[in-house]
Protein backbone atom coordinates (compact mmCIF):
# COMPACT_ATOMS: atom_id res chain seq x y z
CA UNK A 1 0.00 0.00 0.00
CA UNK A 2 1.24 3.68 -0.69
CA UNK A 3 0.55 6.12 1.55
CA UNK A 4 -0.49 9.51 -0.72
CA UNK A 5 -0.86 12.19 2.19
CA UNK A 6 -1.38 15.86 1.78
CA UNK A 7 0.86 18.49 2.77
CA UNK A 8 -1.04 19.68 6.04
CA UNK A 9 -2.09 22.92 5.92
CA UNK A 10 -0.07 24.66 8.50
CA UNK A 11 3.33 23.33 7.11
CA UNK A 12 5.86 26.61 5.87
CA UNK A 13 5.53 26.70 2.16
CA UNK A 14 9.76 27.14 2.33
CA UNK A 15 9.88 22.88 3.75
CA UNK A 16 6.77 21.44 1.66
CA UNK A 17 9.69 20.09 -0.69
CA UNK A 18 11.05 17.58 2.38
CA UNK A 19 7.33 16.38 3.29
CA UNK A 20 8.27 13.33 1.17
CA UNK A 21 11.22 12.39 2.90
CA UNK A 22 9.15 12.46 6.15
CA UNK A 23 9.75 8.79 6.55
CA UNK A 24 13.74 8.74 6.22
CA UNK A 25 13.55 11.24 9.02
CA UNK A 26 11.90 9.36 11.44
CA UNK A 27 10.49 5.90 10.22
CA UNK A 28 7.69 6.30 13.09
CA UNK A 29 6.21 9.86 11.25
CA UNK A 30 3.22 8.48 11.55
CA UNK A 31 2.68 7.59 15.40
CA UNK A 32 2.88 11.48 15.87
CA UNK A 33 6.71 12.78 15.53
CA UNK A 34 6.78 16.49 16.06
CA UNK A 35 8.52 18.92 14.18
CA UNK A 36 8.83 22.60 12.85
CA UNK A 37 10.34 24.61 10.06
CA UNK A 38 13.39 24.54 10.91
CA UNK A 39 14.04 20.82 12.00
CA UNK A 40 12.49 19.82 8.65
CA UNK A 41 15.96 20.66 7.02
CA UNK A 42 17.72 19.78 10.04
CA UNK A 43 16.98 16.53 11.10
CA UNK A 44 19.83 13.61 10.98
CA UNK A 45 18.13 10.98 8.28
CA UNK A 46 17.55 7.88 10.51
CA UNK A 47 19.30 5.32 8.97
CA UNK A 48 22.51 7.55 8.93
CA UNK A 49 21.75 8.45 12.96
CA UNK A 50 21.13 4.34 13.19
CA UNK A 51 24.55 3.93 11.28
CA UNK A 52 26.16 6.14 13.52
CA UNK A 53 25.18 5.24 16.72
CA UNK A 54 26.22 1.60 16.07
CA UNK A 55 29.87 2.87 14.55
CA UNK A 56 30.00 4.26 17.80
CA UNK A 57 28.99 1.22 19.73
CA UNK A 58 31.43 -0.70 17.65
CA UNK A 59 34.15 1.49 18.96
CA UNK A 60 33.36 2.32 22.49
CA UNK A 61 31.64 -1.37 23.43
CA UNK A 62 31.56 -0.21 27.09
CA UNK A 63 30.20 3.42 26.85
CA UNK A 64 27.39 4.02 28.97
CA UNK A 65 26.11 7.71 28.70
CA UNK A 66 26.27 10.09 25.65
CA UNK A 67 25.95 14.05 24.84
CA UNK A 68 24.27 15.02 21.74
CA UNK A 69 25.19 18.82 22.07
CA UNK A 70 22.84 20.51 19.34
CA UNK A 71 20.21 17.55 19.94
CA UNK A 72 17.13 19.45 17.43
CA UNK A 73 14.28 17.30 16.63
CA UNK A 74 15.99 14.35 18.42
CA UNK A 75 16.85 12.37 15.32
CA UNK A 76 20.32 11.64 17.05
CA UNK A 77 19.51 11.51 20.38
CA UNK A 78 16.94 8.59 19.87
CA UNK A 79 19.14 6.43 18.57
CA UNK A 80 21.91 6.86 20.61
CA UNK A 81 19.39 6.24 23.41
CA UNK A 82 18.33 2.99 21.80
CA UNK A 83 22.15 1.14 22.39
CA UNK A 84 23.55 3.25 25.20
CA UNK A 85 22.30 3.50 28.89
CA UNK A 86 21.70 7.48 28.91
CA UNK A 87 21.49 10.71 26.13
CA UNK A 88 21.61 13.65 27.60
CA UNK A 89 20.60 16.45 24.57
CA UNK A 90 21.29 19.72 24.64
CA UNK A 91 19.82 22.47 22.39
CA UNK A 92 19.28 26.08 22.30
CA UNK A 93 15.70 26.03 21.30
CA UNK A 94 12.81 25.26 23.52
CA UNK A 95 10.36 24.28 21.16
CA UNK A 96 13.04 22.10 19.27
CA UNK A 97 13.66 20.03 22.73
CA UNK A 98 10.19 20.01 22.98
CA UNK A 99 9.93 18.36 19.71
CA UNK A 100 12.45 16.32 20.66
CA UNK A 101 11.30 15.14 23.82
CA UNK A 102 7.89 13.86 22.35
CA UNK A 103 9.57 12.34 19.80
CA UNK A 104 11.89 9.99 22.18
CA UNK A 105 8.53 9.20 23.94
CA UNK A 106 7.28 7.74 20.34
CA UNK A 107 10.18 5.77 20.09
CA UNK A 108 10.14 4.74 23.45
CA UNK A 109 13.29 6.02 24.69
CA UNK A 110 11.90 9.05 26.67
CA UNK A 111 13.25 7.29 29.93
CA UNK A 112 16.82 7.14 28.86
CA UNK A 113 16.69 10.79 27.72
CA UNK A 114 17.04 14.04 29.30
CA UNK A 115 17.24 17.09 27.51
CA UNK A 116 18.93 20.59 28.66
CA UNK A 117 17.54 23.81 27.14
CA UNK A 118 21.08 25.92 27.08
CA UNK A 119 22.95 28.25 24.37
CA UNK A 120 26.20 26.45 24.30
CA UNK A 121 28.25 29.28 23.37
CA UNK A 122 27.69 31.02 26.64
CA UNK A 123 27.71 27.91 28.60
CA UNK A 124 30.94 26.66 27.50
CA UNK A 125 32.36 29.86 28.69
CA UNK A 126 32.01 28.97 32.09
CA UNK A 127 34.75 26.48 33.17
CA UNK A 128 32.99 25.74 36.54
CA UNK A 129 29.72 25.19 34.53
CA UNK A 130 31.67 22.70 32.50
CA UNK A 131 33.37 20.82 35.06
CA UNK A 132 30.03 20.20 36.84
CA UNK A 133 28.44 18.99 34.19
CA UNK A 134 31.48 16.68 33.17
CA UNK A 135 31.14 15.40 37.18
CA UNK A 136 27.48 14.69 37.00
CA UNK A 137 26.44 13.01 33.23
CA UNK A 138 30.32 10.90 33.40
CA UNK A 139 29.69 11.54 29.66
CA UNK A 140 31.56 8.75 27.31
CA UNK A 141 31.60 10.70 23.79
CA UNK A 142 30.22 13.66 22.97
CA UNK A 143 28.22 13.93 19.41
CA UNK A 144 27.61 17.65 17.98
CA UNK A 145 25.73 18.11 14.65
CA UNK A 146 25.92 21.53 14.22
CA UNK A 147 23.81 24.16 12.17
CA UNK A 148 25.27 24.51 8.90
CA UNK A 149 23.33 27.84 8.20
CA UNK A 150 20.39 26.19 5.83
CA UNK A 151 20.50 24.32 2.54
CA UNK A 152 22.97 27.30 1.37
CA UNK A 153 26.46 25.97 2.41
CA UNK A 154 25.97 23.21 -0.78
CA UNK A 155 26.68 26.47 -3.23
CA UNK A 156 30.13 26.82 -1.15
CA UNK A 157 33.48 25.53 -2.96
CA UNK A 158 34.67 25.28 0.64
CA UNK A 159 32.91 25.36 3.67
CA UNK A 160 35.05 27.49 6.19
CA UNK A 161 35.27 25.79 9.78
CA UNK A 162 35.97 29.40 11.26
CA UNK A 163 32.87 30.35 10.21
CA UNK A 164 30.49 27.23 11.61
CA UNK A 165 28.26 28.32 14.42
CA UNK A 166 27.40 28.56 17.23
CA UNK A 167 31.33 28.12 17.40
CA UNK A 168 34.04 28.16 15.33
CA UNK A 169 35.85 24.40 15.15
CA UNK A 170 38.29 25.52 17.20
CA UNK A 171 36.52 26.10 20.06
CA UNK A 172 33.42 24.06 19.90
CA UNK A 173 36.36 20.73 19.81
CA UNK A 174 37.85 22.61 22.77
CA UNK A 175 34.68 22.56 24.78
CA UNK A 176 33.72 19.25 23.96
CA UNK A 177 37.23 18.53 24.61
CA UNK A 178 36.59 19.13 28.54
CA UNK A 179 33.71 17.10 28.68
CA UNK A 180 35.36 13.99 27.53
CA UNK A 181 38.00 12.79 24.67
CA UNK A 182 35.81 10.68 22.43
CA UNK A 183 33.83 13.57 20.26
CA UNK A 184 32.12 13.10 16.97
CA UNK A 185 31.11 16.11 14.79
CA UNK A 186 28.77 15.86 11.63
CA UNK A 187 30.06 19.09 9.47
CA UNK A 188 28.83 19.87 5.78
CA UNK A 189 30.56 17.35 2.90
CA UNK A 190 32.50 20.03 1.49
CA UNK A 191 34.08 21.03 4.79
CA UNK A 192 37.87 22.57 4.52
CA UNK A 193 39.61 19.19 5.94
CA UNK A 194 42.74 21.10 6.04
CA UNK A 195 41.97 23.51 9.02
CA UNK A 196 40.23 20.53 10.28
CA UNK A 197 44.20 18.78 10.38
CA UNK A 198 45.50 22.17 11.30
CA UNK A 199 43.09 22.37 14.22
CA UNK A 200 43.49 18.73 15.38
CA UNK A 201 47.37 19.20 15.89
CA UNK A 202 47.00 22.63 17.17
CA UNK A 203 44.85 20.91 20.12
CA UNK A 204 46.20 17.45 20.29
CA UNK A 205 49.83 17.89 19.45
CA UNK A 206 51.71 17.45 15.97
CA UNK A 207 50.75 13.53 16.11
CA UNK A 208 47.41 14.00 16.56
CA UNK A 209 44.60 12.93 13.60
CA UNK A 210 41.21 13.14 13.11
CA UNK A 211 39.11 9.82 11.26
CA UNK A 212 36.60 11.36 8.64
CA UNK A 213 33.90 9.32 7.46
CA UNK A 214 32.17 10.52 4.18
CA UNK A 215 28.79 9.70 4.40
CA UNK A 216 26.49 8.89 1.71
CA UNK A 217 22.44 7.96 2.03
CA UNK A 218 21.57 6.15 -1.28
CA UNK A 219 24.59 7.43 -3.02
CA UNK A 220 24.66 10.64 -2.41
CA UNK A 221 26.75 12.61 -0.25
CA UNK A 222 25.60 13.85 2.70
CA UNK A 223 28.07 14.90 5.21
CA UNK A 224 31.24 13.63 6.94
CA UNK A 225 31.39 12.87 9.99
CA UNK A 226 34.79 13.05 12.56
CA UNK A 227 35.93 11.52 14.95
CA UNK A 228 38.47 12.25 17.79
CA UNK A 229 39.34 9.72 20.26
CA UNK A 230 41.93 6.72 20.56
CA UNK A 231 38.64 4.26 19.98
CA UNK A 232 37.65 5.78 16.69
CA UNK A 233 41.54 4.91 15.17
CA UNK A 234 41.02 1.48 15.34
CA UNK A 235 39.58 0.03 12.09
CA UNK A 236 36.27 -0.74 12.63
CA UNK A 237 34.42 -1.32 9.71
CA UNK A 238 35.26 -5.22 9.68
CA UNK A 239 32.92 -5.34 12.65
CA UNK A 240 30.40 -2.97 11.07
CA UNK A 241 30.11 -5.73 8.02
CA UNK A 242 28.20 -7.61 11.02
CA UNK A 243 25.79 -5.45 12.18
CA UNK A 244 22.41 -4.48 10.34
CA UNK A 245 22.50 -1.02 9.05
CA UNK A 246 19.04 -0.10 7.70
CA UNK A 247 16.63 1.80 9.39
CA UNK A 248 13.25 0.27 11.14
CA UNK A 249 11.11 -0.32 8.32
CA UNK A 250 8.40 2.70 7.93
CA UNK A 251 5.62 2.77 6.01
CA UNK A 252 6.23 3.10 1.81
CA UNK A 253 5.83 6.48 0.65
CA UNK A 254 4.29 8.45 -2.40
CA UNK A 255 5.99 9.01 -4.96
CA UNK A 256 7.13 12.40 -6.85
CA UNK A 257 10.39 12.51 -4.20
CA UNK A 258 13.65 13.15 -6.41
CA UNK A 259 16.18 12.86 -3.40
CA UNK A 260 15.13 9.22 -2.17
CA UNK A 261 14.70 6.27 -3.95
CA UNK A 262 13.07 4.14 -0.99
CA UNK A 263 13.78 0.54 -2.62
CA UNK A 264 17.13 1.05 -2.03
CA UNK A 265 17.99 3.13 0.97
CA UNK A 266 21.44 2.17 2.24
CA UNK A 267 24.52 4.28 3.60
CA UNK A 268 27.99 3.83 2.19
CA UNK A 269 30.95 5.54 3.99
CA UNK A 270 34.59 5.46 2.90
CA UNK A 271 37.34 6.60 5.80
CA UNK A 272 40.75 8.49 5.73
CA UNK A 273 42.37 9.99 8.57
CA UNK A 274 43.29 13.69 8.51
C1 LIG B 1 21.44 20.59 12.71
S1 LIG B 1 20.37 20.84 14.08
C2 LIG B 1 20.59 19.33 14.96
C3 LIG B 1 19.71 18.24 14.44
C4 LIG B 1 19.71 16.98 15.28
N1 LIG B 1 20.98 16.29 15.21
C5 LIG B 1 18.59 16.06 14.87
O1 LIG B 1 18.85 15.00 14.28
O2 LIG B 1 17.43 16.41 15.10
C6 LIG B 1 21.27 22.02 15.05
C7 LIG B 1 20.61 22.42 16.37
O3 LIG B 1 21.54 23.25 17.08
C8 LIG B 1 20.79 24.11 17.91
N2 LIG B 1 21.67 25.21 18.34
C9 LIG B 1 22.10 26.26 17.59
N3 LIG B 1 22.88 27.07 18.32
C10 LIG B 1 22.96 26.53 19.57
C11 LIG B 1 23.60 26.92 20.77
N4 LIG B 1 24.34 28.04 20.83
N5 LIG B 1 23.47 26.13 21.85
C12 LIG B 1 22.73 24.99 21.81
N6 LIG B 1 22.06 24.60 20.69
C13 LIG B 1 22.18 25.35 19.59
C14 LIG B 1 19.61 24.52 17.04
O4 LIG B 1 18.54 25.00 17.82
C15 LIG B 1 19.31 23.22 16.27
O5 LIG B 1 18.27 22.52 16.90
Amino acid sequence: MRYKRAVPADMDARVHKYWPQRYDLFSRFDEGVWMNTELWFSVTPESMAIFLSKFIKCCLPDAKNALDLFSGGGGNTIQFAKLFDKCVGIDINEENIECAAHNAEVYDVANKCEFINLDWKVFSKDKKALQEFKEQHKIDFAFASPPWGGPGYKNLESFDLSQLQPLPLKKLLKSMFKITENVILFLPRNSDLEQLSQVTKKLLGKQAMARVIHLKLDGRPKGICCFWGDAFMTDHMRDLANVDLQSDAGPEQEDGNEDVDEENKDIDYDGLDY
